[in-house]
């Protein structure tokens, strides 16, 4: 391996994903050793000067957001916003104008995901990282298991891990590109699963390990609304609305089973302090009246509601992950006959449908094309910051149209072919 980084750490209390010569460890795990042999060079030729080359307009994208979040947020949506505005911003989140969105946005989850009888959608502010905190508190007995394969499922790992209150966690960690499976353990409560890896673009399917008593907690955040599941096969699937919802950050939703909801009021209510903006029984209560415990961002609520019923109205989650498909099949397709990119992922089954990363051989500065793509209006496609590989990383979320990917991977091939003169 070539790629690790040696001035970056992944890191959390006990859980280290990292390079300077090791990877992925998790509660004092090492997994994988790195050589560091040509990072100097990797490095050097970031500080060269960016080459000027412009892609001609006709090969552009129609929008040039590729990023894995904030993404790109349709016109259409924000025109609705800018028409409801004199009505809707700036009025109060207790009254039936705001709490009527929020209900749409309810009732919009459970269709889509066309949850069981008995489950029920909260919501609160915060994003997903809160909701890795509400669920260390309100969901988590004594020990949970994470499969850990990138930052993200890492930091989950890491707040379990720095919990006075709970047990060291089971961290299962696998080599980065890939995922590890969770495993029936006696002890353990609650097993932690993330359907995307939004560092990696490694995903994995949502199913309930073989013969686990605990709950299935499943960080949703950029597959939720991207990628099909079975709702039989968790008790909580949260996620925040920057993604495939095409809004802005700071909200956390989470679907929740009624074993989920039994867990949270026998651990809250049998005198486990809790602190008041992580209580998640106190958020399910406000959510049940369409509101938040305390205020959110109305703008955000409205473009969430929004694009939740534009992908309803295309035909829901079937269409949506269809397209997404669709999509990063553009890219791998194209990574794949490519003679100077390939999938960052091996396994097929494990390349991720909605958030695609693509590895440029050592000859490319995968660093220059990005600024060169940026330059050229076409955003965000640099690898996650930490992961620090020679690589593009390239949002497919449903509101990404095909077409643009398609033109995507003809820019680049200009590009290419130019900083190779
Ligand atoms: C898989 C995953 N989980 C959790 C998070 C954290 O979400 P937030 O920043 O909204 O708290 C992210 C953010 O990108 C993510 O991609």
């Amino acid at each position: 391996m070539s790629w690790w980084r040696t001035d970056v750490a992944w890191s959390g209390a006990g859980v280290a994903w990292s390079g300077a010569g090791m990877a992925w460890s998790g509660a004092g795990v090492l997994v994988g050793l790195a050589g560091a042999a040509d990072i100097p060079a990797m490095l050097a030729h970031m500080t060269q000067p960016l080459p000027a080359i412009a892609i001609p307009a006709e090969l552009l994208p129609g929008d040039g957001r590729f990023g894995s979040g904030p993404s790109k947020v349709r016109a259409d949506a924000v025109a609705a916003l800018a028409a409801a505005a004199p009505t809707y911003l700036g009025t109060s989140h207790r009254q039936q104008r705001v709490r009527s969105v929020v209900g749409r946005i309810r009732s919009g989850i459970a269709e889509l995901f066309r949850i069981p009888e008995g489950y029920e959608v909260a919501l609160g502010n915060g994003g997903a990282s809160t909701f890795w905190d509400i669920a260390v508190f309100c969901l988590v007995e004594a020990r949970s298991q994470h499969c850990s394969f990138g930052e993200f499922s890492a930091r989950f790992a890491a707040a379990a891990a720095a919990a006075p209150h709970l047990e060291a966690p089971d961290v299962l960690v696998s080599p980065p590109g890939s995922h590890p499976l969770p495993v029936a353990t006696d002890g353990i409560d609650a097993y932690a699963l993330t359907h995307n890896e939004t560092s990696t673009g490694v995903c994995m399917d949502v199913v309930r390990p073989s013969g686990a008593e605990g709950l299935v907690l499943v960080d949703g955040t950029s597959a939720a609304g991207g990628m099909a599941l079975d709702p039989l096969a968790f008790d909580a699937y949260y996620f925040s609305p920057q993604k495939c919802f095409a809004a802005d950050g700071g909200l956390w939703l989470a679907v929740l089973s009624p074993a989920a909801v039994e867990r949270s009021e026998r651990l809250v209510g049998g005198g486990r302090y809790v602190p008041g903006s992580l209580d998640l029984l106190a958020a399910l209560e406000s959510s049940r009246k369409d509101q938040t415990t305390n205020t959110p961002a109305l703008a955000t609520l409205f473009l969430l509601a929004n694009q939740l019923e534009w992908i309803l109205e295309q035909g829901g989650l079937a269409w949506s992950a269809a397209r997404s498909a669709a999509s990063s099949g553009i890219l791998y397709d194209w990574a794949e006959r490519s003679a100077l990119a390939a999938p960052f992922v091996a396994d097929p089954a494990m390349r991720s449908p909605v958030v695609a990363t693509v590895d440029f051989d050592d000859a490319v500065d995968a660093g220059a094309l990005a600024a060169v793509l940026r330059a050229n209006g076409i955003l965000d496609t640099e690898p996650y910051r930490k992961l620090g590989r020679n690589q593009l990383r390239i949002a497919t979320f449903p509101a990404i149209e095909p077409a643009d990917v398609e033109a995507l991977t003809a820019c680049i091939d200009y590009v290419l072919e130019r900083l190779a003169d």
